[in-house]
């Protein structure tokens, strides 16, 4: 299988890349985004500064600074305005772009291995079993169809993330 499902924190990963569940400045924030800026610290803000931003479904490269990870790829989710709003068709079809460029990339890239967090699924408020639908079907059609990456792995942080993919993978890809 050529995904994985990992617990833990996105920062502490040895890998070709993680990925950033970032705004669209590209300078930081809270969750994951805080995570990573808080551990690279101000080259990386220095950094992205100079990349103009992000649009929503975008992704950015950059390099992983003193990070374990050799590079970040940046993109920027879905975010659902209101709690309790069920997300449109346009939502999702944004979602699957943010996994769908940072895939592109690292296939460019030819990175063996990408590691995603839970994008969308914390600030931005995206239902976490309907992005876990999301993010497996357009990350295994990609792998249908591209060498690279060679694996994808979710990095889960929290319990509820966790079980929301294996039960997506039990329900529809076992
Ligand atoms: N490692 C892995 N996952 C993490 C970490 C971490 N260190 N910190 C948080 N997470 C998880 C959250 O628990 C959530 O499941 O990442 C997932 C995504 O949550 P957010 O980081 O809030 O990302 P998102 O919902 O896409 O919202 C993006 O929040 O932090 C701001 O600047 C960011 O404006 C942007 C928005």
């Amino acid at each position: 299988m050529r995904i994985e499902l990992h617990f833990g924190d996105i920062t502490e990963f040895n890998t070709d890349c993680i990925v950033n569940a970032a705004n669209s400045s590209l300078l930081g924030g809270g969750g994951v985004d805080g995570a990573i800026h808080k551990k690279v610290g101000k080259l990386l803000k220095e950094y992205c500064a100079k990349l103009n931003g992000c649009l929503t479904g975008e992704a950015k490269l950059t390099l992983g600074f003193n990070l374990k990870a050799n590079f970040i790829i940046h993109t920027v989710g879905t975010r659902i305005s209101f709690n309790n709003v069920e997300p449109t068709f346009e939502d999702c079809e944004n979602l699957k772009q943010s996994y769908q460029s940072c895939l592109e990339i690292a296939s460019k890239e030819k990175f063996n291995e990408i590691v995603f967090p839970n994008i969308s699924k914390g600030v931005y408020g995206f239902p976490i079993d309907l992005a876990s639908k999301i993010s497996l079907r357009t990350i295994f059609k990609f792998l249908e169809k591209n060498e690279y990456p060679k694996k994808v792995i979710f990095c889960c942080f929290n319990i509820e993330n966790l079980e929301s993919y294996i039960n997506e993978i039990k329900e529809n890809y076992e």
